[in-house]
């Protein structure tokens, strides 16, 4: 797997943005690419928060955005997700448009938020339950109890598979919002901050 970096860049006469380093060897833009974003702009009043993002993702590639506080990040993510519409520019996620297409965009990927939203009273193995069944569109089964137990293994949260999430510390929270993002075999796993909160080990 290829990780590559994008950094924002300062100083832009607006304030900052996000945008990708040209320095970079690799091309910034493929058509061919399950995942396009194309000059996506995002500006809330005067203020420009996403400034024409243009890259594309190959299959099985990781892609990091970092960028200090306010850098526009989770407005990208958003965005991508089609919690906001882009100002400007537009995204192509598996083949749908993120402004056209929104819904198949929104099947087609898990996301994990930068805050958790999780059920207090819910225990931890039925909230992977429910993103699953709400992800796939379909009811339980054998497959459903084999994919939650590999999900609960994977995030370390086997143990606490019956706690209610008001008994979850901060750490276990996290742990379960990236188990829900990345139950239901979706092509594509969007996570804003993801181990924000967890300890070393969990990293
Ligand atoms: N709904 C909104 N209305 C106005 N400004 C917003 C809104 N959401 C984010 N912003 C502004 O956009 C910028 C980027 O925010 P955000 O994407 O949350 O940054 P990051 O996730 O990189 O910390 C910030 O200056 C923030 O104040
Ligand atoms: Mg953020």
């Amino acid at each position: 797997m290829t990780e590559q970096l994008l950094e924002n860049k300062s100083n832009s006469r607006r304030g900052t943005s996000i945008k990708r380093r040209q320095s970079q060897a690799r091309k910034a833009f493929d058509p061919k690419d399950p995942i396009q974003l194309q000059k996506l702009t995002k500006e809330f009043g005067e203020h420009r928060a996403v400034d024409e993002l243009t890259l594309s993702i190959k299959q099985n590639e990781v892609i990091a955005l970092l960028g200090h506080n306010g850098a526009g990040k989770t407005t990208a993510i958003y965005m991508l997700t089609g919690m906001l519409m882009p100002t400007r520019g537009d995204a192509i996620i598996n083949g749908f448009s993120i402004k056209h297409d929104t819904d198949k965009v929104r099947s087609s990927i898990g996301l994990c938020q930068q805050h958790d939203v999780l059920f207090e009273k819910i225990s931890v193995q039925d909230h992977l339950r429910l993103a699953r069944r709400i992800r796939k569109n379909c009811g339980g089964g054998e497959d459903e109890d084999t994919e939650i137990d590999e999900i609960l293994r994977i995030t370390m949260m086997t143990e606490h598979r019956k706690k209610l999430v008001k008994a979850l510390s901060g750490g276990m929270k996290r742990k379960l919002s990236l188990g829900m993002a990345l139950i239901g075999s979706t092509q594509t796993i969007i996570l804003d901050e993801p181990s924000s909160g967890l300890d070393v080990e969990s990293r």
